[in-house]
């Protein structure tokens, strides 16, 4: 009995939330209620060939634009990208996979100057750069079948980019390097690899992962913007109310930021640090340009599915209630990943922060107890959660390690030297 007055409890919680946010929306709803689900190919400036074209080549590095299907229908953008000088290039380093975080897109990598950004350090390290973009962002290439429009197109979570995304990105590069492949992820990148690797047909194509702020509890985020959104439902009320993607770059998604910073229990004037924790190192004077590029398009249900993590402490599959998950799951409760799994043969590196207000040190060491393998470990104590990928001196505080655990790896296996 009392757990039912508690789920009424929710349930007229949830109502009178959807209520206010659906009155908020309707003073828009008649001008851009077709702009938030149905911009054409997401937002993307249509006079622009790609990612290679728009940013990656502006220092002159060779950039060529590859696609993937994976096999639930979505066709996947991936740059490859090499050193400026010719005799790198010549040598042919072990091919790089770089997976961005949430809400970002392959462009996170190569937002700062040449000798910032991991992406333009990794290629000019002579190493060959691939860079994944998931499905939904809007270096992604759309679906087989399914238009941007289509509920359906948004009708996945971490799950799937884990299970399809990432499958899809490695086997292509795996075939075309003809190597085993070194995986960097950001955030949402790591959820997706360390579910990723606890199958064996997706670790037998990698040579060693690096991982940015790991995520995969999710139990103590601290970050005060994200636990006010979980606490109003925000990632349920959207749903119901039918919105499938989230696009913080429409006029729906800037009218979400507004309804959630309107009520003033969160700072929103600095909206970066309430969502990251705080910064030590970005360049203030580039923000303009970030957001040229960033936020991309997400799922409602990728939100959903982190948001049950941080409000159940688990690192499962997606919840979709007990009923559906007897049809689906053949259990009442979805199964959880098993990072046992991840076998013990494969080198992990990982880098964190002091100052993560998503990625906390809490639950990092409680995925450390789960794994079997010891991985090398990276802390810095005045880092946040953004600072890994944009941090000014980025290079030094992190990628000159992150490379040196590459080479020692590569002096292991049998590919020539860099
Ligand atoms: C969608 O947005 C574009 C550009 O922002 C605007 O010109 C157009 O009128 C909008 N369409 C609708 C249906 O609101
Ligand atoms: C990057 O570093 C190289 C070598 O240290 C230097 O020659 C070059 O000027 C730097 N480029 C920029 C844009 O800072
Ligand atoms: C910060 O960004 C500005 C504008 O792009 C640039 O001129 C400056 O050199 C950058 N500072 C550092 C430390 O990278």
């Amino acid at each position: 009995m009392e757990r039912l007055a508690a789920s009424a409890v929710v349930a007229v919680a949830l109502l009178v939330v959807a209520v206010t946010f659906s009155l908020s929306l309707l003073f828009f709803a008649g001008e851009s209620a077709n702009n938030f689900t149905g911009d054409t190919n997401l937002g993307r400036k249509p006079e622009l060939k790609g990612l290679c074209d728009d940013l990656i080549e502006r220092y002159g590095h060779p950039c060529s634009e590859h696609e993937v299907q994976t096999k639930d229908g979505y066709i996947l953008g991936l740059q490859r990208v090499s050193s400026r000088a010719k005799i790198l290039r010549e040598q042919k380093g072990p091919p790089v996979l770089l997976l961005h975080g949430l809400f970002m897109s392959g462009d996170a990598w190569f937002l700062d100057s040449v000798n910032q950004s991991l992406g333009y350090i990794l290629a000019d390290h002579g190493f060959d750069v691939w860079v994944g973009s998931v499905r939904g962002t809007r270096w992604s290439h759309g679906h087989v079948s399914l238009s941007e429009k289509d509920k359906e197109f948004w009708d996945w979570s971490w799950e799937e980019l884990a299970l399809h995304d990432l499958p899809a990105m490695l086997r292509y590069v795996n075939k075309i390097s003809n190597s085993k492949v070194f995986v960097v992820g950001h955030s949402q990148g790591t959820i997706m690899s360390l579910a990723a690797f606890t199958e064996p047909d997706i670790t037998k194509m990698v040579m060693g992962a690096a991982l940015l702020c790991p995520i995969t509890y999710l139990e103590h985020v601290s970050a005060p913007f994200v636990l006010r959104l979980v606490s109003m439902h925000l990632d349920q009320v959207v749903l119901a109310l039918g919105i499938h993607q989230l696009n913080f770059k429409s006029e729906l998604g800037a009218q979400i930021l507004d309804f959630v910073c309107d009520d003033g229990r969160v700072d929103c004037n600095d909206l970066l640090t309430s969502i990251t924790g705080i910064n030590c190192c970005i360049n203030i004077s580039r923000i303009d340009f970030y957001l040229e590029y960033e936020p991309h398009p997400s799922s409602s249900k990728n939100l959903n599915h982190l948001f049950q993590m941080i409000r159940k402490g688990t690192f499962a599959k997606y919840d979709y209630g007990k009923l559906k998950n007897i049809k689906r799951y053949g259990q009442f409760k979805p199964p959880k990943f098993d990072l046992s799994r991840i076998p013990i043969s494969l080198p992990l590196w990982i880098g964190y922060g002091g100052n993560d207000a998503l990625a906390d040190m809490t639950d990092l060491l409680h995925t450390l107890k789960e794994l079997q393998s010891d991985p090398e470990l990276l802390y810095l104590e005045n880092y946040g959660h953004v600072d890994f990928l944009l941090s000014v001196t980025a290079k030094r505080d992190v990628y000159d390690s992150m490379i040196g655990f590459f080479r020692s790896l590569r002096g292991k296996s049998s590919i020539s030297s860099l």
